[in-house]
């Protein structure tokens, strides 16, 4: 009754006030572009794989009962975002057909993308583990050749991308995992941060070229925290680790290197384009919180463990990698904050949504939720 009254008090608002409510406070639409902590079945459409894990069951359990190409148990960060703003899910871009309405934004991410191009990696002969070459300037080039089918003057693209919110990322996060994997050094991947921070600015600037005035730019989060960076690099010294949450201290202190340099990178795009509104999404601070005090957001079994995963002091074989044969997932993932070993379970991903849309992890923040849908 309390909600319906609510509900009611807020369509009488909105007549009230018409138009402006909706075209100043909302954002009607949503493009994205990432990696895997977005991909909304992209990398499953691509069909880079013969026979992927994320095609079946566990992924997807909690809340689609089937599988959607999402590395997770259920919903991502960008979908708790949608929902909130009253929007559908968004569609991947190589599930688009003719005729089929995506007024209402598209998803470009891609599970196993980097920011910077292969060429980049290929010349440092690990071109063979990418798991895809649709990398963030790949999913830009999708973006502007589905453009004409959106908007066709400039005038009407304007008007309808001011009402866009455009997230790019987060992205980045592989530039590091693919030479981590494979025994990169902390030291010898900080000089790549440059490089893969300037691939993320470029492309930012290239969609506020195209139109794009609200844009969110998601840092990495804690990769220290990580059930495969704590498998890979398990140290004996004590002093490594993090007392108050056990995770791996020269990591996080890389992602928070990646996330300063981002940070300055956009204070110097907003200085280029006064006009758009840049904002930063705080992943690793937004996260960090169920790192430090997991019981009291529910994750009764720790944040360290994965859910899914072929055993060890982490839940993370590489063996047996969850949807793999020898590993299985838990009874409860909500009681997780890692769902895989790489990816977060939904319900981790629900805190650091709603951190982003109610705050305080969004810089400026983003606009603010319809009353009836927080
Ligand atoms: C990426 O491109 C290279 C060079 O064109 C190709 O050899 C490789 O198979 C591609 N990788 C994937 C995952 O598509
Ligand atoms: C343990 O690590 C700390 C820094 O993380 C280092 O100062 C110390 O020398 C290391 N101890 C051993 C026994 O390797
Ligand atoms: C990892 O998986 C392999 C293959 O299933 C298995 O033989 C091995 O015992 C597992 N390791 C751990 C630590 O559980």
């Amino acid at each position: 009754m309390k909600v319906l009254v609510l509900f009611s008090f807020y369509l009488s608002l909105e007549s009230f006030y018409g138009s402006v409510l909706t075209s100043s406070l909302h954002y009607e639409s949503i493009f994205n572009f990432g990696d895997s902590l977005s991909d909304t079945g992209n990398f499953l459409l691509s069909g880079a794989l013969a026979f992927p894990v994320i095609a079946k069951l566990p992924y997807g359990e909690t809340f689609f009962r089937h599988a959607t190409g999402r590395c997770s148990d259920g919903r991502l960060v960008v979908d708790f975002i949608a929902e909130a703003y009253g929007l559908p899910h968004l569609p991947p871009y190589l599930a688009l057909t003719k005729g089929k309405n995506f007024q209402h934004g598209v998803n470009f991410a891609v599970a196993g993308a980097t920011a910077l191009d292969s060429e980049f990696f290929s010349q440092r002969h690990l071109g063979a583990i990418l798991w895809t070459n649709n990398s963030l300037s790949v999913q830009l080039g999708w973006f502007k050749k589905l453009k004409s089918s959106l908007c066709t003057t400039k005038q009407e693209c304007d008007n309808y991308f001011k009402k866009s919110l455009f997230i790019v990322g987060e992205i980045g996060g592989n530039d590091y995992n693919y030479p981590f994997f494979v025994g990169g050094s902390i030291k010898q991947l900080r000089n790549s941060v440059p490089l893969v921070v300037g691939a993320i600015t470029k492309a930012t600037s290239a969609l506020i070229e195209e139109g794009a005035v609200e844009l969110l730019v998601p840092g990495n989060l804690p990769i220290g925290c990580s059930s495969v960076y704590l498998t890979l690099f398990k140290s004996p010294n004590k002093s490594d680790y993090d007392q108050r949450n056990g995770c791996l201290k020269a990591h996080n202190a890389f992602s928070k290197y990646h996330n300063n340099q981002l940070k300055k990178g956009l204070q110097t795009l907003r200085q280029k384009y006064p006009h758009a509104n840049i904002i930063y999404a705080d992943y690793y601070h937004a996260a960090m919180p169920f790192f430090h005090s997991p019981k009291r957001y529910g994750f009764y079994s720790g944040t360290l463990r994965a859910c899914c995963g072929g055993g060890g002091p982490y839940n993370f074989n590489n063996s047996a990698r969850c949807g793999h044969i020898g590993s299985k997932a838990c009874q409860n993932p909500s009681s997780y904050a890692n769902w895989d070993g790489i990816h977060l379970t939904e319900a981790a991903y629900r805190v650091i949504a709603m951190g982003l849309v109610k705050g305080p992890y969004a810089s400026p923040p983003l606009k603010s939720v319809p009353l009836s849908l927080v």
